[in-house]
């Protein structure tokens, strides 16, 4: 099973990824791509030997077309290589059109909240989490989904749970669900590898 991840910052993710090589079953990352030339998974994957490239969207198309523009390359790309599954690792970018359906039930993405609760566009870092501690939860947590062509609204793979302790910040709560991040999506994608 050939993996492409898609990253647009730090790439803790892609990092526990990496490092579970030996875990995902019979897949392999085969390429790394980033929609920001300054993310930081990009040094991760240069580390770890494995290809990596930068495709931004274009700031002249207007959104509708910028998105389509870079779902376009990002299928190319996935085409050419042979690509099985593409995750999106802590990816910003919300992309669509013949993608999506090309990659139906192979693309995945995770989430750091337990949806559908605080999901859709604008969500996504540290604005999850100030809206699952202003919204009072107990728990929050992460999903791993399958991408559809809505914004986090695919069928769930599976999520796992942190509660919310009491004086917790956007920062204390998202390093909680940080750590059950780099479980779940090494679980998620071990688990579309064993099938
Ligand atoms: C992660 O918390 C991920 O769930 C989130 O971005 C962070 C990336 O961290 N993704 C979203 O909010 C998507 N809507 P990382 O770069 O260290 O993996």
């Amino acid at each position: 099973m050939k993996i492409l991840i898609l990253v647009s910052g730090n790439g803790t993710n892609l990092q526990a990824l990496i490092d579970a090589q030996n875990l995902i079953g019979n897949g392999r990352i085969t390429a790394i791509i980033s929609d920001r030339a300054d993310a930081y998974a990009l040094k991760r994957a240069l580390s770890a030997g494995i290809p990596a490239f930068v495709e931004a969207p274009d700031r002249n198309l207007p959104k509708t077309e910028r998105r389509l523009d870079l779902s376009n390359r990002i299928l190319h790309h996935a085409q050419d290589m042979g690509i099985d599954l593409i995750v999106y690792a802590g990816f910003l970018s919300i992309l669509s059109g013949d993608l999506i359906n090309a990659f139906a039930g192979r693309m995945i993405n995770i989430h750091p909240s337990l949806l559908p609760k605080f999901g859709g566009e604008g969500m996504f870092g540290n604005k999850v989490h100030v809206a699952a501690l202003a919204a009072g939860e107990t728990e929050s947590g992460c999903t791993v989904h399958f991408v559809d062509a809505g914004t986090d609204t695919g069928p769930i793979i599976l999520q796992r749970r942190v509660p919310v302790i009491p004086g917790d910040t956007p920062e204390t709560l998202a390093e909680r669900i940080h750590k059950e991040e780099h479980i779940a999506i090494v679980e998620a994608v071990a688990k579309i590898g064993s099938v």
